[in-house]
C-alpha cells in the first residue's frame, strides 16, 4: 500500500513499524494491526452503543483523525449520507476497503505544526485512539490545531482506553510498568485521560465534558470482556518485541507474562475504562462568515 512519503519503516518479528523520530507511533502499521482496529471497533461500538458522545446533530463536515481502518468513518457516512468526512493518516485504509462517496482519506502527519486544513473546516473532529501516537510534549500544540480546524460551534471529541487495568494483580502491575517504561521513553503518556480536560480547555475549547465507560476485560466479562482481551492481547503483542528491546529482556518472558496475564484478568475480574472527551469551539471564536449553530 502507498502510505505517507516520509515514511521509514522497520520490521521486527514479521511486523512494520514506522521507524523515525518524526512519528514517534509504538503499534505496527501493517494489515495484522488493520484488523485489530476493526475488532477493537466492535469492542467500543458495544461500549458506547453511539459512534460519539458529542452533542452533534447535523454536521456538514466531519473529521476523523488517525482514521486507520477506516470502520468508524464508514459507519458515519451512512449515519450521516448528506455529510462530507474527511479522514486523515499516515497510512492507506486496506485495499479491499470500500469508501462511501461522501468519504476520502488523505495522508499527512498530524504531529507537528499544523495539520493540513484551513482553520474553521470541520463541524465534527473526531480522535480515537491515538494516544500511541502523539507525544505527550505535542498534545497542547496537536489540540490547538484540532481546534482551530473545526468551525466556531463545532465539536472536537477525543476517545481514549485507558489501557492500565482497575483490579490489576502482580502479573498486570509487572507488564503495566514495562509498557510504561518503554512508552515513556517515546514521550506517550499512557495516562493522559487524567489531565485531558485541562488541556481541552486550554487549547480554547469551552463544555470541555467526559463520559467514562467500564469495560470488563477477559471470559468472566462475556462476549465484551471477551473481545477486550482479544484487543488488549493483540495490541501488547505487537509492541512486546520493542518493549523486550527496550527493558533489554528476554521476548519470550513477556509471551510468558502476557500468557499468564489471562488467568489473572478471570481471577480478579479485570476492567479498564474508555474515555470520551468533548469540548465545543467558542461560536464567536473565529472571523470568517462560516457558522454551525445551525448545523453541529
Ligand atoms: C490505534 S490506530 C486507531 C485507528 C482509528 N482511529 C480507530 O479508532 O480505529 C492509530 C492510527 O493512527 C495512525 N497514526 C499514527 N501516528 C500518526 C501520525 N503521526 N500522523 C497520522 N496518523 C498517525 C496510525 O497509522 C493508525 O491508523
Amino acid at each position: 500500500m502507498a502510505d505517507y512519503p516520509e515514511s521509514k519503516y522497520v520490521y521486527v518479528n514479521g511486523r512494520r513499524y514506522i521507524d523515525g523520530p518524526s512519528i514517534p507511533y509504538v503499534l505496527p502499521v501493517d494489515f495484522q494491526e488493520m484488523d485489530r482496529q476493526v475488532l477493537q471497533s466492535f469492542m467500543l461500538d458495544a461500549v458506547t452503543e453511539s459512534l460519539y458522545t458529542a452533542p452533534i446533530q447535523h454536521p456538514r463536515t466531519i473529521l476523523d483523525v488517525g482514521c486507520g481502518s477506516c470502520s468508524w468513518m464508514i459507519k458515519m457516512a451512512s449515519q450521516f449520507p448528506g455529510s462530507k468526512l474527511v479522514g486523515i493518516d499516515i497510512q492507506q485504509p486496506a485495499p479491499d476497503t470500500v469508501l462511501p462517496d461522501n468519504c476520502h482519506v488523505e495522508l499527512a502527519n498530524i504531529i507537528g505544526p499544523r495539520m493540513p486544513f484551513a482553520r474553521d473546516s470541520f463541524d465534527f473532529v473526531h480522535h480515537r485512539q491515538l494516544g500511541m501516537a502523539i507525544p505527550w510534549s505535542s498534545w497542547p500544540g496537536y489540540l490547538v490545531n484540532c481546534a482551530e480546524i473545526t468551525t466556531p460551534g463545532g465539536w472536537v471529541e477525543i476517545s481514549e482506553l485507558k489501557i492500565l487495568f482497575n483490579y490489576a494483580g502482580p502479573i498486570g502491575q509487572q507488564i503495566q510498568r514495562l509498557l510504561e517504561g518503554f512508552t515513556k521513553a517515546r514521550d506517550i503518556n499512557i495516562r493522559l485521560n487524567d489531565t485531558l480536560d485541562h488541556l481541552m480547555a486550554a487549547a480554547g475549547l469551552e463544555e470541555v465534558h467526559c463520559e467514562v465507560y467500564q469495560i470488563p476485560v477477559g471470559e468472566w466479562g462475556g462476549q465484551l470482556g471477551k473481545l477486550a482481551w482479544a484487543d488488549y492481547y493483540h495490541a501488547i503483542s505487537a509492541m512486546a518485541p520493542q518493549m523486550a528491546a527496550h527493558h533489554n529482556v528476554a521476548l519470550e518472558d513477556i509471551k510468558y507474562l502476557v500468557e499468564a496475564l489471562r488467568d489473572e484478568t478471570d481471577v480478579n475480574q479485570y476492567c479498564c475504562e474508555l474515555y470520551c472527551h468533548y469540548g465545543r469551539k467558542p461560536a464567536s471564536s473565529s472571523s470568517s462568515s462560516s457558522s454551525s449553530s445551525s448545523s453541529s
